[in-house]
């Protein structure tokens, strides 16, 4: 009797204690917003006068500034390192984006963030672009982890139509989406982002990626688009090059849609239980050099596809409430591979359960200011044309192999403002009225704002000249501490340290699976699909 009555005693302590740690622990929702080909210089935070971007700002100002986070140079490899947490030269995906109808997807051996997540309890959810590929039903998002996903599977589609290469692209789950035609498509993810909100039930956490088409060129019948031409025109008439008029235009719809998120996080009361992610894929595209956009990495070096600085090196930044370390700058060496097990982490997971992955947990290091435990970054390694980098000494040096990838060199410096009249003045008040900062309400001062900023603000003294190219099979080492715009070629004075990252560098060739040959594969034609972009392989 007495017996039964002490077990019964420590089962209901028992489980008392379990509810509490239980509740200590409660697993964040995240939502990961991610930007296509924004450019170092395309958010005010990072000193930029040209676009405001207060939303955006506010998030950064609010949370932890990711200041030197690396991505892949273009799309596909970015967000396969981002699902996987290992590098693409690992399965094959360095360099290349997916073409239009090319037959490659995310090998499905790989294990994705949203897959793991699922295991520890997540409802996860995909709004916007995918691109890891979409031969068969079983590359797609909902077979890779996914619940379910709203957007599209090719590289990138019009903003209204919705139409890339003679085929439509928008798709709920596996069926094409019609119904949402002619919805302009920052407006359209951000309506399904806040659906998602919306109806979750949080006794389950949720991961929420957005993934946009902004601030991505449409097709070519109209590579820039907004959804109200005369009012982008006059809001931004002090902007002279017509192009960056236009991108000014769907960059504010993005920003505006980051507070419209946080909005609605507020509303529904999770804001304070929500890890949220922003950062662009890779670096800015941009017109100087017969490019479809008018993004700018200014003063960085290179632009997307590039290994320089202004390719690779992303605007990031995390915010969570519960975080120790808040309105921050983190200056450590972080690669988007560092995604995944973080955020696994986050939600309560042990790195061991990840496998064999190029990331590293940065949880500590965001939240509570550890040290990271990454001392260097493989930025990519290209067996077709060869040239390849990486950077050590925890981020201060940076190995170039052969930086002329082709005939354009695309190794200047784009995007310098060049508009006559002035761009306004960088307005804190705008950033402090964001939805963004409503819905954080920090009570963030315009002193703390400004300092933030400045201290964001690189500074660099060239004057946009393109310096002496890397030598054709030849070692370029930057100095990206004292030189973040790659002026300088310090190889000569440390051959030691080249030494050192050329013996890195070339030991990542031994786990380097060669590409495929990339072409379209002619049977993906839409026209054999009612002029949409579908699965194909299935029905060969
Ligand atoms: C756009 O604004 C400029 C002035 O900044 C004006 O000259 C031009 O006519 C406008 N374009 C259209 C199509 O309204
Ligand atoms: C640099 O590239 C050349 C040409 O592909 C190659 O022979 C050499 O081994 C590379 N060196 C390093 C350190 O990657
Ligand atoms: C084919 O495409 C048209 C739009 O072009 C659409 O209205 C129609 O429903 C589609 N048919 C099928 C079977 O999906």
């Amino acid at each position: 009797m007495y017996c039964t009555m002490s077990l019964l005693y420590v089962k209901v302590l028992f489980s008392a204690l379990c509810a509490v740690v239980l509740a200590h622990n409660k697993q964040p929702n995240i939502v990961l917003i991610l930007a296509d080909d924004l450019g170092w210089n395309d958010v005010g935070f990072h000193g930029s006068n040209q676009i405001p971007t207060p939303n955006i700002d506010a998030l950064a100002y609010n949370g932890v500034v990711l200041n030197r986070f690396y991505v892949q140079s273009t799309c596909t490899p970015s967000r396969s390192a981002l699902l996987t947490g290992q590098y693409p030269i690992r399965y094959g995906f360095q360099v290349m984006p997916i073409l239009h109808g090319e037959n490659r997807y995310l090998p499905l051996h790989l294990k994705t963030l949203p897959l793991h997540l699922k295991q520890l309890g997540y409802a996860t959810r995909l709004v916007g672009k995918w691109h890891l590929g979409h031969s068969y039903f079983n590359n797609t998002p909902i077979y890779r982890g996914f619940d379910s996903h709203f957007g599209y599977w090719p590289g990138a589609i019009d903003y209204f139509n919705h139409v890339a290469d003679g085929g439509y692209g928008m798709r709920r789950n596996l069926l094409t989406s019609w119904s949402t035609q002619n919805e302009y498509a920052t407006h359209l993810f951000t309506r399904k982002s806040q659906d998602a909100i919306i109806e979750h039930n949080y006794k389950k956490p949720l991961f929420l990626m957005i993934s946009h088409l902004a601030v991505h060129a449409a097709d070519e019948n109209q590579l820039l688009e907004v959804p109200d031409f005369a009012e982008t025109n006059k809001t931004f008439g002090y902007i002279s090059d017509h192009r960056r008029r236009l991108f000014a235009g769907m960059l504010t719809e993005l920003d505006k849609s980051v507070g419209s998120v946080c909005n609605t996080l507020k509303d529904k009361g999770v804001l304070d239980d929500t890890i949220i992610i922003f950062l662009s894929d890779n670096g800015a595209q941009n017109t100087e050099m017969g490019y479809d956009n008018a993004g700018s990495n200014w003063p960085l070096r290179g632009m997307k596809a590039t290994l320089f600085e202004g390719g690779v090196r992303s605007p990031a930044i995390m915010y969570y409430s519960k975080a120790k370390v808040k309105s921050a700058i983190n200056s450590q060496l972080m690669h988007i591979t560092d995604l995944m097990p973080t955020l696994y982490v986050a939600a309560g997971g042990n790195v061991k359960d990840l496998g064999t992955i190029d990331g590293v947990s940065q949880w500590g290091a965001i939240t509570q200011g550890d040290e990271s435990s990454r001392s260097s970054v493989l930025l990519d390694i290209d067996d077709f044309h060869p040239h390849s980098s990486l950077i050590g000494y925890r981020g201060r040096y940076k190995l170039i192999n052969d930086s002329v990838i082709n005939e354009f060199g695309q190794d200047g410096y784009y995007g310098k403002d060049t508009s006559p009249t002035k761009n306004p003045p960088y307005d804190v008040d705008l950033v402090l009225a964001s939805p963004t900062n409503k819905a954080i309400n920090k009570r963030l001062t315009k002193k703390k704002i400004l300092t933030i900023r400045k201290k964001l603000t690189i500074q660099c003294t060239h004057k946009g000249t393109r310096p002496k190219p890397c030598d054709k099979n030849g070692l370029c080492l930057f100095d990206l501490v004292n030189d973040p715009c790659e002026t300088e070629n310090v190889a000569k004075k440390y051959p030691h340290i080249i030494t050192d990252l050329s013996k890195q560098l070339l030991s990542y060739w031994k786990i380097l699976k060669p590409q495929d040959k990339h072409f379209t594969d002619t049977k993906s034609n839409p026209i054999y699909y009612n002029n949409t972009w579908s699965t194909w392989m299935e029905h060969q």
